[in-house]
C-alpha cells in the first residue's frame, strides 16, 4: 500500500485551494455549473475519460488501472445550501444567500485529490475507478438522476464508497460502521376532510379538528406500541393548519411532518400503521383523510464486509487514531443511500471539528466551517480504501 497520508499531506495546498475556491463560489443543486467545470478541467488535465452533464450537472470520470479487475464507484457531492454565510472567513461565499454549509466543497476537493493520487499509481492498480461528482444532494434527487442517467452501468460497478466530513466529531476521528448509518426519511402531508359549520351547532357539522387531534395522539402510539423497544423510528407532526375564526368549524385540517427509520422492515411497519391510523380514525369520526407520502431518501445502509475493510485500512493508516466502529448513526438522511440500495459499499464519516479554533458549528448552520486538516485525512483514507477494494 502506498503511503497515501504523506502523499495527501504533500498535496494539501492543492486540496485547500480547490476547497476554498468552491467555498467562495457555492452553487445550489442542479446549478453546479462553475463547480462542475472545474471538476471536469482537473480530471481532463489528468488525462481521464470525462463525461459531463450526467444527471444534470454531474461529472463522471474513469481511471483504468494497468490490469483488469473490479469497478469501484467513488462519489462526492458538489451542491451548496440556500443559507446566508456568517463565518467571516476570508474565503466566505461571494454568492449572497448561498453557502457551502455542509462540507460538500471539501468532498469535491478531496475526491479530486484522490483522483490525482491514484492516477499517479495507476500502473499498480487492477480494475477501474469511476469518479462520480454529484449534483443536488440536499433533498433534490441528484443521486437518483445520475442513476437514471446510467452512472452505475457501462462499466457496471461492483462496489461503492463515499465520505462526509463530520463536525459533530473532532479531526482525527473516523466513523466507519456496517449496517445503517443514516436514517431513511419520509415527508408526509395529511388532509382531514370534514364538514364545516357553526361552532354553536357542532352536531350539524363534521369536525375535522377533533379528528386531527385524535390522529396526532394516535400516531405517537406507532413507535411506542408497534416498534420493538430496541429499534428506532420517529414520527413527527410538524405543522397543522385549520380554521379562520372562533365560531366556525372548518371543513378541513392540513398537517405535515416527517417519518425517520433505519431498518426496511421497521419502515414498512411504521408506514402501514401510519396509513391505517390516519384513515380509520378519520373515518371513525365521520371524516375522510388524504395522505401524501413522499420518500426523501431511504436509510443509508453499509455492507458490513466493506465497512470492515475500510475500518482495517483506517487503523493501518492512522495508528493510534480514533477509528470508531460503533454503530455511529444519525437521524439525518443522505441520498448516497440510493446507490447503496443497488451496490454494496460504505459511507463513512471524517471528523472535521476543531473547537479550539472555533470550527465546530453544526452542519447547515450559517457559521458552519471545518478544520481543513480533515482534508488530507479524508483523501488518504479514501485513496487507501479504493486501493484495498481493488485488491
Ligand atoms: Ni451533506
Amino acid at each position: 500500500m502506498p503511503d497515501f497520508l504523506s502523499e495527501a499531506l504533500a498535496l494539501f495546498e492543492y486540496t485547500q485551494s480547490l476547497r476554498r475556491d468552491f467555498h467562495s463560489h457555492p452553487e445550489l443543486g442542479f446549478h453546479e455549473i462553475r463547480t462542475a467545470g472545474i471538476v471536469a478541467r482537473e480530471l481532463t488535465t489528468l488525462g481521464l475519460e470525462v463525461h459531463t452533464g450526467v444527471g444534470g450537472t454531474g461529472v463522471v470520470a474513469l481511471l483504468e488501472g494497468a490490469r483488469p479487475g473490479p469497478v469501484v464507484l467513488v462519489r462526492a457531492d458538489m451542491d451548496a445550501l440556500p443559507i446566508r454565510e456568517e463565518t467571516g472567513a476570508a474565503y466566505a461565499s461571494q454568492n449572497p444567500g448561498v453557502m457551502h454549509a455542509c462540507g460538500h466543497d471539501g468532498h469535491t476537493a478531496i475526491l479530486l485529490t484522490v483522483a490525482k493520487m491514484l492516477h499517479a499509481h495507476r500502473n499498480e492498480l487492477s480494475g477501474t475507478i469511476k469518479f462520480m461528482f454529484q449534483p443536488a444532494e440536499e433533498g433534490m434527487g441528484g443521486a437518483e438522476s445520475m442513476i437514471a442517467d446510467g452512472v452505475l452501468e457501462n462499466p457496471k460497478v461492483d462496489g461503492t464508497l463515499a465520505l462526509h466530513v463530520w463536525n459533530e466529531k473532532p479531526v482525527g476521528w473516523f466513523g466507519i460502521a456496517g449496517g445503517p448509518v443514516m436514517a431513511g426519511a419520509e415527508i408526509f402531508k395529511i388532509k382531514v376532510l370534514g364538514k364545516g359549520g357553526h361552532g354553536a351547532v357542532p352536531h350539524l357539522a363534521v369536525d375535522p379538528i377533533l379528528a386531527a387531534a385524535q390522529i396526532i395522539s394516535a400516531l405517537q402510539g406507532i413507535v411506542a406500541r408497534n416498534i420493538a423497544p430496541l429499534q428506532t423510528a420517529v414520527v413527527s407532526v410538524c405543522t397543522i393548519h385549520a380554521g379562520e375564526t372562533f365560531n366556525v368549524i372548518p371543513p378541513a385540517v392540513e398537517m405535515t411532518g416527517t417519518i425517520r427509520t433505519f431498518e426496511p422492515l421497521v419502515r414498512e411497519r411504521v408506514l402501514e400503521r401510519f396509513e391505517k391510523t390516519v384513515h380509520l380514525i378519520a373515518e371513525g369520526m365521520g371524516c375522510q383523510a388524504e395522505i401524501d407520502l413522499q420518500l426523501l431518501s431511504p436509510a443509508t445502509i453499509n455492507q458490513p464486509e466493506t465497512a470492515a475493510r475500510v475500518q482495517a485500512v483506517a487503523r493501518q493508516l492512522f495508528p493510534g487514531g480514533n477509528v470508531d466502529s460503533a454503530n455511529y448513526t444519525t437521524m439525518g438522511s443522505e441520498d448516497f443511500a440510493y446507490i447503496l440500495e443497488r451496490v454494496p459499499g460504505c459511507f463513512f464519516f471524517i471528523g472535521s471539528a476543531n473547537p479550539e479554533k472555533g470550527l465546530d458549528a453544526g452542519h447547515h448552520h450559517p457559521k458552519f466551517d471545518f478544520d481543513e486538516a480533515a482534508l488530507p485525512r479524508g483523501a488518504a483514507l479514501m485513496a487507501a480504501a479504493i486501493t484495498d477494494f481493488l485488491r
